[in-house]
């Protein structure tokens, strides 16, 4: 029988994220930080998904002193979260292709927790989409429609799962590169830039979901609606300045324009305590520039250097501070796809 296997990359938000769910131009890259997701099919219909390579919460686990037996506690919310995108993706595409439900192993490896604020969410949509599609339609990882079917189907995923959600984390991760995101569209463009930017990606524990943040940044633009429109305009304005310094290769002005994205981020309250500490420590250490990317609450976070040996140093600080450093570079390809029989 045969089995596919899905490389996904993890992708950081460069500008405009949350503006994104309101129709506004975002930036966003893939990462060299990878999931892999392998299936199969099985002859019956049961759904056995495998966590061996992947870091997953557990609550705990309970010992029975007297029989030597034990249980797992899972923490139903975290997995029931994690494995919705698998499920619901495999529902998606089973009722795209007009095929009846059938039973699959799959397996996930990730070096990166899920959950963590660099798209994991979308990574499963995507690599649950690719896979599907790939076990019925042997496609290659060059086909340019399959690819859009998997970029839309992915995001429908997280739409179904999230409530809301915008098309930039699945069409970023499916297409790879950095790339200026349309929602409106929806649709991507890749920007080829004149320079490769000295990036340090990290993240700290994220205390809230993705569709938690979405909400609050909502609940604010329903109460304070005229002044969250401009917070959402001044986004945009960001957004375009960004793709001419992306394209042009000009790395100060990169850096200014995350910081002032940082603030928007910080009014419309999805700025952790610790990510306001790590962005100002950096920007002590003369980081160009820094930002909470993602949703936020905790999450991931990005930071502009000077040149790599200064991207170790600011490495070594957001350690020092609990931080993770995931990445000094960006990515310039999407998922790939492979088969074995
Ligand atoms: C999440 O990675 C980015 C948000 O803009 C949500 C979305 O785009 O769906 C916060």
């Amino acid at each position: 029988m045969t089995v596919v296997s899905i490389r996904i990359p993890a992708k950081v938000t460069l500008f405009g994220e949350h503006a994104v769910v309101y129709n506004k131009p975002a930036i966003a890259s893939t990462i060299p930080v990878f999931i892999d997701i392998t299936g199969r099919k099985l002859d019956d219909r049961r759904l056995l998904i495998n966590l061996d390579g992947a870091s997953v919460q557990i609550k705990g686990i309970l010992f029975d002193r007297i029989s030597g037996g034990h249980t797992v506690l899972p923490d139903d919310n975290y997995l029931s979260r994690f494995t919705s995108y698998i499920v619901t993706g495999l529902d998606i595409c089973e009722d795209e292709l007009k095929i009846n439900r059938s039973g699959y192993e799959v397996s996930i490896g990730s070096s990166l927790p899920i959950g963590a604020g660099l798209g994991t969410s979308a990574a499963i949509s995507v690599g649950t989409m690719a896979m599907c599609l790939a076990l019925s339609t042997h496609y290659s990882t060059d086909d340019s429609h399959v690819k859009k079917m998997v970029a839309l189907l992915a995001w429908k995923t997280e739409q179904r799962v999230q409530g809301m959600a915008s098309p930039m984390d699945t069409f970023t991760i499916t297409y790879g590169g950095i790339r200026y995101i349309k929602p409106w569209i929806p649709d991507t463009e890749i920007l080829n830039s004149t320079n490769k930017f000295n990036i340090i990606v990290g993240y700290t524990p994220k205390r809230y979901t993705t569709a938690e943040l979405v909400k609050k940044v909502k609940n604010l633009r329903t109460k304070e609606e005229s002044v969250m429109n401009m917070l959402l305009d001044v986004v945009e304005k960001i957004v375009g300045e960004a793709r001419d310094a992306v394209v042009h290769g000009d790395a100060e002005k990169l850096g200014i324009l995350m910081n002032i994205n940082h603030g928007v981020l910080e009014s419309m309250g999805v700025v952790s305590l610790e990510h306001s500490y790590i962005v100002k420590i950096l920007l002590a250490a003369g980081a160009l520039g820094a930002k909470t990317s993602g949703a936020g609450g905790g999450g991931a976070f990005i930071a502009l250097a000077r040149n790599r040996e200064h991207a170790i140093v600011l490495k070594n600080i957001v350690e020092a501070f609990g931080g993770k450093v995931v990445a000094l570079e960006l990515y310039e390809k999407g998922f790939t796809v492979s088969y074995r029989e």
